[in-house]
């Protein structure tokens, strides 16, 4: 596929006409990064916008005592770095690649110039800027007012559900992920995590090994989220 066809396919582009896209395909560099690639680092000067076409980005921020949150896991047609661009201010968060990753990437004068010429891509950054600011309040509304147990009984339901859009209705849900990374999901301690994937286990809810949890039995482990 041609950079113009690939822009066809992602929400903001998808209202351009050709001659748009063409035109926009020309200022857009496109360019793929290995799996683990650190793009860019909260607090640098950023004037470009990402966007995803194939792989997976994580936003996160970390303290200097090595403790990290993951502020959000980011798929095919979502884009970063926006913020910067539009206050001028620091990356407000880290950004790197969790699987081979390819990007398209925007500079500062060129997303300008788009965003005040087509209004459909003003609306889809609004919208999308709202939506996570909704995310984060939820996430700190769980953080202050809900148990660990709670969070991560959520999010492996929320988890387990995005198995199962993709897979049907399987026996069980395996979800890759490292308990550091569940950790950093629910903004708690990797020990917390492992305190209550002990309890999850022993109750037969999950089973876990390295790099994975499998959620054994859904319906139950909805019942510890009420
Ligand atoms: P910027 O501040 O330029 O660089 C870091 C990027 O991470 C930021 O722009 C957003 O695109 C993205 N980002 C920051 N916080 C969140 C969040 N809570 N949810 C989703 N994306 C975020």
């Amino acid at each position: 596929m041609d950079s113009a066809e690939v822009l066809g396919q992602i929400p903001i582009f998808a209202s351009l006409g050709n001659e748009d896209r063409r035109s926009l395909a020309r200022q857009i560099d496109r360019r793929s990064f290995q799996k683990g690639t650190l793009l860019f680092r909260r607090g640098e000067a950023g004037d470009a916008l990402y966007i995803i076409i194939r792989g997976q980005i994580r936003i996160f921020a970390s303290t200097r005592q090595g403790n990290e949150i993951t502020l959000a896991l980011l798929g095919v047609g979502e884009f970063f770095g926006e913020m910067a661009l539009l206050d001028g201010q620091p990356r407000s968060a880290n950004a790197e690649t969790t699987e081979g990753t390819e990007l398209h990437i925007l500079q500062r004068d060129n997303f300008f110039s788009f965003l005040m010429h087509k209004e459909t891509a003003l609306r889809a950054i609004l919208y999308a800027l709202s939506r996570r600011l909704r995310r984060t309040d939820d996430l700190l509304t769980e953080a202050c007012f809900l148990q660990i147990s709670h969070r991560l009984a959520r999010k492996l339901v929320e988890l387990s559900q995005t198995v199962e859009a993709a897979t049907g209705s399987p026996a069980s849900y395996e979800i890759f992920t490292t308990q550091r990374e569940m950790a950093g999901l629910i903004g708690a301690t990797r020990e917390s995590v492992n305190k209550e994937l002990t309890v999850l286990r022993r109750k037969g809810l999950v089973q876990t090994s390295r790099s994975r949890i499998t959620v054994r039995d859904l319906e139950r482990l909805k019942r510890r989220t009420r």
